[in-house]
Formats: structure tokens, C-alpha cells, sequence
């Protein structure tokens, strides 16, 4: 939660890898109330630091959890839900962040009703993901408003209606990253065409797509096609290369097809 009250409820957090560590961090950042347990079959540095710090049982005895949440692979279900099962009470919500797993996945595997399916990004690492969140009809208000609280300690969260949104959620925002990583290496990669040393090239496309980005983050209430407007002026440099951007075959036919193609992959991963 924001404005330094952090979310108040107990947690156990089954997995702490990579997407697992950083919520802790979140949590821990803004200061959960409530105890925090954690299961890791192998803990690495920062996990053990960061529990002794924060006084969060590690590997520790179990009992009955406002919310577990389940962070291991999604491969892994079944022996993170095995792990899981002695924090889950009647009034636990199950929140898992398994790629492709169903919210009627999670709730074959674990004796909850409420179960939140969420899909994070990787910007969650500096609290900066944006997380697309469906709960199940079970979930009570409050549950929700905790699950939408523990996501929210790295990044923005945002609920949908239908469970089948969340592939799209997983095509845009969970798979984006990487285009915006893909569009910094094109760009770079057209600078050297244009006459530019490699480093060069890759240096000025890094710091455009990082000071574009953050320009549109301290503009939240300007469009981005109103920002792009902004520096467009007619006839000129920008209104030419969009011009290629915007023919028939341009980028945004392009990010139709990759988001499509995405979103059928994650249809077809989650069975
Ligand atoms: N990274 C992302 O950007 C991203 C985005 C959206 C969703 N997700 C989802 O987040 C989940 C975790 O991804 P990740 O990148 O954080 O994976 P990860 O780094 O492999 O973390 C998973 C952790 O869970 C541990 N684990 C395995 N079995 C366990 C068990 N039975 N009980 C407790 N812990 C267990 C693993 O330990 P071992 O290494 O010893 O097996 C590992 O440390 C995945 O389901 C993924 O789909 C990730």
C-alpha cells in the first residue's frame, strides 16, 4: 500500500525466487504488519538477510495464513501447493502469480476457495511492475483489497472482470518488457546503420527508451500519442521515420500480430 501504511494480515509466501524475493522486498519495504512466513527449499543470501532483518520465519513451523501466496514455478505447482497446504485455513486467499496456471489449477491443488490469479511483471524487481489480478467469485472484498495490497508493494495492480483476460494481460504487460528491451536493440541497431559505432548507437537508444519512459511516468495525465505529438513537429526528422511507422505493415499491424501471437501462446500453456 502506499503513503507508508503498509498492508496489514498474515502472509506466507510459498517460493522466493526471483518474483517471490521482490514482493518479500516490497513487503518488507512497507513495513507489512503481520507475520510473514516463507518457505524456500534453498534460501540464498539475500532471503536469509533479509528474513532475520524483518523477522520473518524462514522454513519455519506453519499455521493458518490470512493470504499464502504462490510464487514457485509453474511447473512446480504441486509440490509449492504441498508446501502450501498447512498455511491454508477456511478463511485463506490463495494468490498465485503461476504463468498459465487457472484459478480452477490452483483450486485442485489447494483447499481454498478464494484464490487470486495474478500476473505480474519484471519491473515488480524495483517496484516498478505493473501486476493484471483476477479473483475468484469466492474471494470476499476484504480479501481482495489484501491480495491488491501485497501486489501493489511492487507496482500497480489492476483487476479484470473475465479470467481469459489475463492472457492478454500475460501479451501486453507481462511479455512487454521484452519488447521495449527489443525495440532499444532495433533501434541501436538501425543508429549503425545510419553511420553510428555500435556503442554508441546502443548508448543513445538505452537512454531514450529509459528518458522516454520516464518522461510519460511524470506525465500520467498526458496521452502517449499526445506526448508523441509534442515532438513531431510537420514535415520534420520524427514525422518522417512515423510515417514508416504507420504504413499498413508499420509497427502498429506488427504489435497486433506479436500481442495476438503472445496471448495465443498463453492460451495454449494454460490448457
Ligand atoms: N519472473 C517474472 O517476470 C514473472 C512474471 C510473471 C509471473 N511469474 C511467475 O512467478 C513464478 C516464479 O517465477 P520466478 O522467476 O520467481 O521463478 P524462480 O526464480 O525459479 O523462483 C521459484 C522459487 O520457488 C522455489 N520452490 C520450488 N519448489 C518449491 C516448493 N515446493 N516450496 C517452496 N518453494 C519452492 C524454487 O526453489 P528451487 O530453485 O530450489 O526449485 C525457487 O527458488 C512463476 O510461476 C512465474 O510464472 C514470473
Amino acid at each position: 500500500m502506499t503513503d507508508g501504511v503498509g498492508p496489514s494480515g498474515s502472509v506466507a509466501l510459498i517460493g522466493a525466487g526471483n518474483m517471490g524475493l521482490a514482493l518479500l522486498e516490497g513487503w518488507a519495504s512497507q513495513e507489512l504488519t503481520g507475520p510473514v512466513s516463507v518457505v524456500e527449499p534453498q534460501p540464498s543470501q539475500r532471503l536469509q538477510h533479509l528474513c532475520a532483518e524483518h523477522g520473518y520465519a524462514l522454513n519455519g513451523a506453519a499455521a493458518p495464513r490470512d493470504a499464502v501466496v504462490l510464487a514457485v514455478k509453474p511447473q512446480a505447482l504441486e509440490s509449492g501447493a504441498t508446501a502450501a497446504a498447512p498455511f491454508v485455513g477456511p478463511a485463506t486467499v490463495v494468490v498465485s502469480i503461476l504463468a498459465g496456471k487457472r484459478i480452477s489449477d490452483i483450486a485442485a491443488h489447494v483447499s481454498a476457495q478464494a484464490i487470486v490469479r495474478a500476473m505480474p511483471n519484471t519491473p515488480a524487481a524495483i517496484g516498478r511492475g505493473i501486476t493484471g489480478a483476477f479473483a475468484s467469485s469466492a474471494t470476499s472484498a476484504a480479501q481482495r483489497e489484501f491480495a491488491d495490497a501485497l501486489l501493489r508493494a511492487v507496482g500497480a495492480v489492476e483487476w479484470v472482470d473475465d479470467e481469459s483476460q489475463i492472457d492478454a494481460v500475460t501479451a501486453v504487460s507481462g511479455s512487454g518488457p521484452a519488447y521495449v528491451f527489443y525495440f532499444a536493440e532495433c533501434l541501436a541497431a538501425a543508429g549503425v546503420e545510419a553511420g553510428l559505432p555500435a556503442a554508441l548507437a546502443a548508448r543513445l537508444a538505452r537512454a531514450t527508451v529509459e528518458g522516454a519512459g520516464e518522461l510519460m511516468r511524470r506525465q500520467p495525465q498526458t496521452n502517449p500519442s499526445e506526448l508523441r505529438r509534442r515532438v513531431t513537429s510537420p514535415g520534420g526528422t520524427t514525422a518522417a521515420a512515423l510515417e514508416v511507422f504507420e504504413a499498413a505493415d508499420g509497427l502498429a499491424q506488427l504489435l497486433r500480430r506479436a500481442v495476438a501471437a503472445a496471448k495465443r501462446r498463453a492460451e495454449e500453456l494454460s490448457g
